[in-house]
């Protein structure tokens, strides 16, 4: 599969107008996405589970325009117009339109909302991004004669990934692949997959708990970050560790093995915090309390012989995993020994979801 498969055949439909609503979830990478080429494209593959409950729904109004010579939007969050949003978007729309050539001839009116508090820290561009090119693609459907659901879900995720790297692993299955990979059939650079193998029932239902130790602006964004691994001194032997950990986490998804799993995630997570430690310039987005989570787990883990594990994003929030039969023991050790480093003692109960869905 290349770009230009993504470029559309003749519409052969006409509509007017109509509206479309998705909803989408956030993801949490097991093994990260950092770093990319040019046009989006990974620098390694990545593996998430999808999330449950941290979604964002988005609206897509559209109607025909007079002219088709610009793009024309009005975007509101929660509704409260956010003209602050419009320039990523209209970024968005300027990467896909060779892909959608229908984007100037209509003018659409973007409602989103998000079920985790906009400054939660969280980011919201995974599930804003997939939700928003679901909506798009509702509407070529439309446009077209025929879609296949295969068709239709991968170019979506092809979409999103232009909008935010991370959202084209926030369509469909729990654990999902971006990047391609020689063991992992049909994974690819320009979209997500539906991780293909079989999953250990261990996994079922994995817990994710969010806490959030840091409820402001990222101040450093993604995308600076990721520009930051070009001329990184260790670039190139991340990208292959983390090849070869997508290789390892085969085996451990289909043997169960938690403990292998806690290492690999683990380790993930702290590498991509090095990189960005040990990059020019350098930054550090974990706090204090990150760390002090991060040693209580640890300390936990050892004295209860638990599995759960902590990951994190680009940020000071801390996903804490783990199965779904310790999750009554773990909220009681989250009340007792970590709500206290959560700012304004917020965390957020998720788990392992199945993708977005149509409303
Ligand atoms: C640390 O997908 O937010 O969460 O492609 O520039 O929008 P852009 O970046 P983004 O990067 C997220 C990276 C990560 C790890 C991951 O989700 O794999």
């Amino acid at each position: 599969m290349v770009e230009e498969n993504f470029i559309p055949k003749k519409y052969t439909n006409s509509i007017e107008n109509g509206s479309f609503t998705w909803s989408s979830p956030s993801n949490i990478a097991l093994v990260k996405y950092w770093g990319k080429k040019e046009h989006q494209i990974p620098e390694n593959p990545s593996i998430s589970f999808t999330l449950n409950h941290c979604k964002t729904t988005t609206k897509v109004g559209f109607s025909k325009k007079e002219d088709a010579d610009n793009f024309s939007f009005d975007i509101f969050l929660d509704n409260e117009k956010k003209d602050d949003f419009k320039p990523k978007i209209e970024t968005f729309f300027k990467r896909i339109e060779i892909y959608l050539p229908f984007l100037k001839a209509y003018h659409f009116k973007i409602e989103t909302s998000n079920t985790f508090p906009h400054s939660s820290g969280i980011a919201s561009s995974a599930s804003g991004m997939s939700a928003l090119a679901l909506c798009l693609m509702s509407v070529e459907k439309e446009l077209l004669q025929d879609v296949s659901e295969e068709n239709f879900t991968k170019k979506a995720s092809f979409l999103a990934r232009l909008g935010s790297g991370s959202a084209c692993r926030s369509l469909e299955g729990d654990l999902v692949v971006w990047g391609s990979h020689e063991a992992i059939e049909g994974s690819s650079d320009l979209f997500g997959v539906k991780y293909p193998y079989q999953v250990h029932p261990n996994f079922k239902n994995y817990q994710d708990t969010i806490l959030l130790v840091d409820k402001g602006e990222k101040q450093v964004s993604s995308t600076i970050g990721h520009n930051l691994m070009h001329g990184h001194p260790f670039a190139q032997e991340r990208f292959k560790q983390a090849n070869k950990n997508l290789s390892d986490m085969i085996s451990i998804l289909k043997d169960g093995d938690l403990d292998k799993f806690i290492a690999l995630v683990e380790s993930e997570a702290l590498t991509l915090h090095a990189m960005m430690m040990t990059s020019m310039p350098y930054f550090i987005l974990m706090k204090p309390n990150t760390l002090k989570i991060i040693n209580k787990i640890w300390t936990y883990r050892e004295v209860s012989g638990s599995k759960v594990c902590f990951t994190l994003d680009a940020g000071a929030n801390v996903h804490m995993l783990y199965p779904e039969n310790e999750a009554e023991n773990i909220q009681e050790f989250i009340k007792s020994e970590l709500v206290t480093y959560c700012q304004k003692d917020e965390y957020i109960n998720d788990k392992i979801g199945f993708g977005a869905k149509l409303l």
